[in-house]
């Protein structure tokens, strides 16, 4: 199997009463940019036809009530192209050639030149070059062996290969189809009264939260079709039909727009005044719950990709600090071989913003084949992985849009210490010290705080190095310090464990190098401050982020005191300074150049 290491675009969908459909799907793909994209389009039945706008480049200013006044069936996609490239021909949604069968795509058919030469020797012609395009012609190969088109859509996905979500419409049907197998598709049932009077599909609920937060959730293998008033949900691979819940999300509308923030970025690390509580009010029961889990296996695995990795990393030092317990971190794409230390009593918790990691969902496969329990400790409720779990715990973030993690990792930390706190038989001293932190951080978030970073930012937003360095729960700090600068203002940025400096990196070190040094009043505040002193000896300029001032530093950046939770503290200056160094550099923070929000493939 080929591993391709794409990120993932938006899709939109609805059926229903309302006539200005393709307003909705313009502005919901709006919201879903930051999932990133390269190209957009849409397509609307018009009477008994299809119409189609596709364009490359953003859809921020574009007037969806432009497109269409009268039409109640849209689908829509913002494409970051996998195979062909960023042209209108490769926008989705693709076509058959009569422009009766519309699909949008997001992910890969991994078999699609096998069917592309399949339907080419069938006649067909193919006018763009992306794998997409196989499932229009597959599709309407299989409507001349049935009149029905939801069944031919199903026909057609039994033929495809790899990690995808389609939704089809056809012209001469008032019907919406929608198909996943590893990419995430969310419905929302919009109500008048208890009248059904639409319904939406979605790569993530902000597509849809202006008009309902009543969802339903596709799982990996099932298909459905809608007419707007009724929606059944079936098995792709044998039809049968699957029962579904609806679930109200709590999360408010406001909550996932940017307000009055230039940035989701800056929107979400200020969100941290708060969220950082949200995610410590966890029901007592649930954390002990955990705590007990992690008493009773024979081994404790945590699991996460980059910032959530470093959630991970630094419970390691939580629990050994906090709980004088051992548990072992892998990232999710390094946790294959790990099968070899597995039992049935073995736990592994994982830890994921979004819920849609690939290779997060393939750890925990890997742990479910050999029978042990897996956990996990996710953001978006209801996603993939939350619903793959033995177990979960939400951190109550709320919708994190930028590409850069910030207010999950906080979230994220404060879970996890609460939880090594529990295993110590001390939860409730761990819930205050927690809850101190964050109104704490609810206090450092002001203006002439943020200020002082952005000042800072403008110091050294020229220099093309920069280097991090932390010890104990900071050394991931540190390293996550490098992701959050690197990702968004591409700066050159390593994080180090203090004390391996001297091991090698020192040489790195020149006249006015940045080194940023993250400090905690802790047992290693000695050793870290003593290695600060060696990269200043080497001409460092020393960015103390500490909560107490010393001579050494060139620039002190005060943080609270927090104990056990300085992690948490010391981060969010950091995070503040990568968004103004992106911003200073002239670089989008929220759309960073090759990355994406959800990583679904592997
Ligand atoms: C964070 O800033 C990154 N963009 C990225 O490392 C992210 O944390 C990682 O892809 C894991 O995502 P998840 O938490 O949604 O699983
Ligand atoms: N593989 C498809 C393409 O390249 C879809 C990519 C996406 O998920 O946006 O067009």
């Amino acid at each position: 199997m080929k591993h391709y290491n794409a990120p993932m675009c938006g899709i939109f969908g609805y059926v229903g009463t309302r006539k200005d459909s393709t307003k909705m799907a313009v502005d919901g793909l709006k919201s879903l940019e930051y999932r990133g994209y390269d190209s957009w389009g849409v397509a609307w039945k018009d009477g008994d036809h299809l119409s189609s706008q596709k364009e490359i480049g953003k859809i921020s200013t574009v007037d969806g009530s432009k497109l269409s006044d009268n039409s109640s069936l849209v689908i829509g996609h913002t494409r970051w192209a996998t195979h062909g490239g960023v042209t209108v021909e490769n926008a989705h949604p693709q076509f058959n050639e009569e422009k009766t069968i519309a699909v949008v795509h997001n992910g890969i058919f991994e078999n699609y030149q096998e069917l592309r030469d399949e339907l080419k020797a069938k006649g067909h012609v193919f006018t763009s070059e992306t794998d997409t395009e196989v499932a229009p012609h597959l599709i309407e190969e299989y409507m001349k062996e049935t009149q029905d088109f939801a069944q031919a859509v199903r026909l057609a996905c039994k033929r495809f290969s790899g990690r995808y979500a389609i939704v089809a419409v056809y012209s001469k049907a008032d019907t919406m189809v929608a198909a996943r197998t590893g990419s995430p598709l969310i419905v929302g049932v919009e109500k008048e009264g208890s009248d059904v009077i639409g319904y939406f599909v979605a790569s993530d609920t902000p597509a849809f939260m202006a008009h309902t937060r009543t969802v339903q959730y596709l799982d990996d293998g099932e298909m459905l079709v809608t007419n707007g008033k009724s929606i059944l949900f079936s098995s792709i691979e044998t039809g049968e039909e699957v029962a579904k819940r609806e679930i109200e999300i709590e999360w408010s509308e406001e909550r996932a727009n940017k307000g009055n923030f230039e940035h989701y970025m800056l929107k979400e690390i200020m969100d941290q005044k708060e969220s950082v509580a949200w995610a410590v009010n966890q029901n007592d029961d649930e954390i002990e719950t955990v705590a007990q889990a992690i008493r009773d296996a024979k081994g404790t695995f945590l699991v996460g990709c980059g910032t959530a990795g470093k959630a991970c990393m630094a419970a390691e030092y939580f629990f050994s600090v906090v709980s004088d317990r051992h548990v072992n971190f892998a990232p999710g794409s390094e946790f294959k071989l790990y099968h070899h230390f597995l039992k049935t009593e073995s736990l592994l918790i994982v830890i994921s913003q979004s819920g849609e990691t690939a290779d997060v969902l393939e750890a925990m496969n890997i742990a479910k084949s050999k029978g042990a329990k897996v956990l996990s400790i996710v953001n978006v409720k209801g996603s993939s992985i939350d619903r793959a779990s033995d177990y979960t715990l939400h951190i109550n973030a709320g919708p994190e849009r930028a590409v850069a993690s910030t207010k999950a990792l906080t979230g994220q930390l404060a879970v996890l210490l609460l939880i090594a706190y529990a295993l110590a038989g001390k939860l409730q001293e761990g819930k205050k010290l927690l809850l101190e932190t964050a109104a704490q951080i609810n206090d450092m978030l002001n203006p002439r705080y943020i200020d002082r970073l952005k000042q800072l930012a403008d110091i050294i937003k020229q220099k093309e190095d920069l280097y991090i360095i932390g010890k104990s729960w900071n050394y991931p700090m540190a390293l996550e310090s490098a992701i959050k600068i690197q990702e968004v203002s591409y700066i050159h940025a390593e994080g180090f464990a203090a004390g391996e400096l001297k091991h090698g990196p020192i040489a790195l070190i020149e006249e006015g190098t940045p080194c940023i040094v993250l400090v905690g009043k802790d047992e290693v505040m000695p050793d870290i401050l003593s290695n600060a002193v060696q990269l200043k000896a080497r001409g460092g300029f020393i960015i103390g982020v500490s909560p107490e001032k010393n001579e050494i530093f060139d620039e002190w950046i005060k943080v609270p005191e927090a104990g056990a939770a300085q992690a948490i503290v010391n981060i969010i200056p950091i995070q503040v300074l990568a968004y103004f160094l992106a911003v200073q550099r002239g670089k989008d923070p929220d759309m960073p150049r090759n990355l994406a929000k959800s990583v679904t493939v592997k």
